[in-house]
């Protein structure tokens, strides 16, 4: 994939109307009271933002917020299948539903950000959003609602996309969480505008597409996380960039019981056994140094307080399982990472969530902190494992997306990066 794309930079955007698709899908407080719990993604926005209202654009941002079933239909349907009394689902319930992902709170934690007003339209493409888009002066920004109110937003259907496209003369993709979603926002509405980058893709694309593309070696790559199905890209792309795979988590559970070993109650895909052995196979033809665990801390039970003890990987008892990578492992990995040139993570490396169970995260994480190595970590846990324990400003680059970063490291084209201009 071509990562090499124009910005905001390279075209006149003084006087033109601007419609910019950021990733505004910030964690919200569970009891609908609309408070924004992390407001990193809206920040991370900010840069692009101000540098249009700054040139005397007009900007109309966009983004999606959740999962928001764009019809009563397929309300229904959604919660139906997920054992809802069909009794119960009124269209009241449903408006309540769509309530709970308005972009409101957004436009307004934004507009204190920014410190300026931030108009909100009541719809997407509707008559308040295209008035209020028409009115729009230079230096004024305005937030369409919710992308995903609109059914043709997922489906990326072109008449939607046409619709948005009509609002602006210039299209500007921030949103780097969201460019692995061939949505009329993300995608579609390229076809009907000149379509550029912001800082922040510009970003994720230089520092995660110069990684796999022309790393200052050795490509130390961290893989963890709970299961090898859903990390069997990144391991077979990285396999032919890398020259290190580091493989903690869950995942190493299957590879351990692939060899043979003991596992007991740990997490485990016995599907996935044989493509673990393949794996380690074409890791050892391609002379790629591919790490497992050596020792693990189980448990008796998935629980904070279980009782633990730290055995040989591959020497689980029955009854208890592997939460955490063990102390060998942790100076196994330290020591990889110490000589690095570059470093990937995507994953935790145990639960991490628990105490007894997150000091291997907390090594890595250090580790990566302490070494000159481009430090690189793949959205989603990893970057709430480094932000939470406070290493966030010690690394190259957190990314802002998870399954994003996780398709951009399995090699996928992005169709939201795809459909923006050339350089
Ligand atoms: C994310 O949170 O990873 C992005 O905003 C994409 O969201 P989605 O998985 O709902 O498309």
């Amino acid at each position: 994939m071509n990562y090499r794309k124009k910005t905001v930079k390279d075209v006149d955007v003084k006087g033109k109307k601007v419609l910019l698709r950021c990733d505004f899908n910030v964690p919200m407080a569970k009891d609908g009271s609309g408070v924004i719990t992390d407001d990193k993604r809206i920040r991370a926005a900010l840069p692009t933002i101000q540098y249009l209202l700054d040139q005397g654009a007009a900007v109309i941002a966009c983004s999606h917020m959740g999962k928001p079933n764009a019809t009563y239909e397929s309300y229904v349907k959604k919660q139906t299948e997920k054992g809802k009394d069909p009794a119960t689902l009124t269209e009241e319930s449903w408006k309540k539903s769509l309530a709970q992902l308005s972009l409101k709170p957004v436009a307004a934690r934004l507009s204190e950000l920014l410190g300026k007003p931030v108009i909100m339209a009541a719809d997407v493409v509707g008559p308040d959003a295209t008035a209020k888009a028409a009115a729009l002066k230079p230096g004024e920004i305005m937030l369409l609602e919710n992308t995903r109110f609109e059914a043709g937003e997922t489906k990326n259907d072109p008449e939607l996309a046409r619709k948005m496209a009509a609002m602006a003369d210039l299209y500007v993709s921030d949103a780097f969480g969201a460019v692995h979603r061939a949505h009329a926002s993300t995608a579609g509405v390229a076809a009907y505008l000149p379509a550029v980058s912001g800082f922040l893709i510009q970003k994720e694309l230089e520092v995660i597409g110069g990684a796999l593309s022309d790393p200052k070696r050795p490509l130390v790559a961290i893989l963890g996380g709970s299961k090898v199905s859903s990390k069997i890209g990144v391991i077979n792309n990285l396999l032919e960039i890398a020259d290190t795979i580091i493989i903690g988590g869950g995942m190493a559970y299957t590879f351990s019981a692939a060899k043979g070993g003991k596992v007991g109650d740990s997490l485990l895909e016995a599907d996935w056994e044989d493509y673990a052995n393949d794996m380690v196979k074409k890791a050892a033809e391609k002379g790629v140094k591919l790490l497992l665990p050596v020792d693990t801390v189980c448990a008796d039970a998935f629980a904070p307080d279980a009782h633990t003890q730290v055995v040989k990987e591959g020497e689980i008892p029955d009854g208890w399982q592997g939460l955490d990578i063990g102390p060998e492992t942790v100076a196994l990995y330290c020591q990889a990472v110490k000589g690095a040139g570059t470093v990937i993570w995507n994953g935790p490396m145990g639960v991490f969530e628990f105490p007894a169970f997150a000091k291997g995260t907390e090594a890595v994480a250090k580790a990566l902190s302490e070494t000159d190595a481009i430090t690189i970590i793949g959205g989603g846990d990893s970057a709430a494992a480094v932000q939470q324990l406070g290493y966030a400003d010690k690394m190259t680059h957190i990314s802002t997306g998870g399954g994003a970063s996780l398709e951009f490291m399995e090699g996928k084209e992005l169709p939201g990066v795809a459909c923006l201009l050339d350089k």
